[in-house]
């Protein structure tokens, strides 16, 4: 506003001036951001590198994989430097590039002002008081400039942030959903197809069987034909299948996730333990904590001999068991709750042939009140499911 009052005239011309730094500023902005996206991806892309080295350690010894580690760690840190570069580039040109139009536009205003024309309507006192006011104005234009390079990289680095704060979370108890719980266990999948978002062909390509209330059935198959995704189904971890799929005759959308899990009892692929003793992990989430069944289970598959002290912790992911002790925790876990659906996907590929014994016979003792789920690779396990499918390429080729 003071320089209006000095001079109309040639803030008429500041103003022309200042659209012209706008849109380069804007310009050098989206650039800036764009490339920090870039190495926001980069550096993802270097600890994602970094951490799989860390916890895939042993396989890359095992299978000497260091060369092929170094490749691909060094792939990662060129394309990060690059993009590194390529920001510091942006930054070299951008702010020179603004000062000098702004320089140029200072210069602009004292030849304006030493012409004639002008000299006419202004005192030399306006117009140093006019230099003086632009002059101040200039460094903080400057700063300007800089900061924007760190809000633009702040802007990236949260998109990413947001875009999982935006992430839908599971809609545990659904709208429309009515209070009913599966009570009997009647599983029915009936011409079910699915795809993973990710992948282009289908997991499930119209897959139908049935679990009557007390029966076991069995899923066997190649690795990759769909086994698992069907259990994942079952529990709700993936919407969006065609088909259906049915419990005690209702559509698994009609149940809330609650309850619909509550019913389940589940042993994924890989036994998760969390850090945290023995004991935790097997009473871990809701049980019935009078029905005394807990030390039963223990000794019935034999984790009551890990247990010797009582608050020694499993480790990250239980790494302080080996793999069929993990199995076992994972297997305790589940059949300490009272669901009225058990889901064992491939739970005992590590154990030895007589804990996995053990464990079948605990399943059967059980499996009266069950409808039993069993997705093996040993036959010998499954002996006595009343039903076995076989899965490949997410279909079943032969049942009996
Ligand atoms: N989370 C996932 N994202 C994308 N594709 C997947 C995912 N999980 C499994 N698949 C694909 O779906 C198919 C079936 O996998 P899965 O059900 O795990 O097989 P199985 O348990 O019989 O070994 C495979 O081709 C696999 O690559
Ligand atoms: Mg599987």
């Amino acid at each position: 506003v003071w320089m209006f009052i000095l001079s109309w005239s040639l803030t008429l011309l500041f103003l022309l001036i200042t659209p012209i730094v706008t849109i380069i500023v804007r310009r050098a902005s989206s650039r800036f951001r764009r490339s920090s996206e870039k190495i926001q991806n980069s550096m993802a892309g270097i600890t994602h590198a970094t951490k799989e080295a860390a916890q895939g350690q042993r396989v890359i010894k095992a299978y000497n994989g260091f060369a092929e580690e170094e490749l691909a760690f060094e792939a990662v840190n060129q394309s990060n430097r690059r993009q590194s570069m390529r920001k510091v580039a942006v930054a070299a040109v951008s702010v020179p590039l603004l000062l000098l139009i702004a320089g140029t536009g200072v210069s602009g205003i004292i030849y304006l002002a030493l012409s004639d024309t002008i000299v006419a309507f202004v005192t030399p006192g306006t117009f140093v008081s006019y230099i003086g006011t632009i002059l101040l104005l200039m460094s903080p234009i400057k700063r300007l400039a800089r900061v924007n390079e760190y809000v633009q990289a702040g802007i990236a680095a949260a998109t990413t942030v947001f875009q999982l704060l935006d992430e839908k979370p599971e809609q545990r108890v659904r709208a429309g959903s009515s209070q009913s719980v599966p009570i009997d266990g009647h599983i029915e999948f009936r011409d079910v197809v699915f795809r993973y978002s990710s992948g282009e062909d289908c997991a499930l390509a119209g897959v139908s069987f049935e679990v009557r209330p007390g029966q076991t059935v069995a899923l066997v198959g190649d690795s990759g034909s769909g086994k698992s995704t069907a259990a994942s189904l079952l529990l709700g971890f993936y919407r969006g299948f065609e088909g259906q799929i049915l419990i005690d005759g209702r559509p698994i959308d009609d149940y809330s996730l609650q309850a619909l899990r509550a019913q389940i009892s589940w042993v994924s692929q890989e036994p998760i333990l969390f850090d945290g003793s023995i004991k935790q992990n097997v009473t871990y989430g809701q049980y019935d904590q009078s029905s005394g069944e807990l030390e039963k289970i223990l000794q019935e598959i034999e984790v009551d001999k890990l247990i010797s002290d009582d608050d020694k912790s499993v480790g990250e992911l239980g790494n302080r068991l080996s793999g069929g002790q993990r199995q076992r925790v994972a297997i305790a876990r589940a059949l300490l709750r009272k669901g009225s659906i058990l889901v064992m996907d491939e739970a005992t590929s590590a154990l030895d042939l007589l804990s996995e014994e053990r464990v079948r016979e605990a399943i059967i003792r059980r499996a009266q009140h069950q409808s039993v789920l069993l997705i093996a690779h040993r036959l010998g396990f499954i002996a006595h499911a009343d039903m076995i499918h076989v899965f490949s390429g997410g279909k079943i080729i032969e049942s009996g």
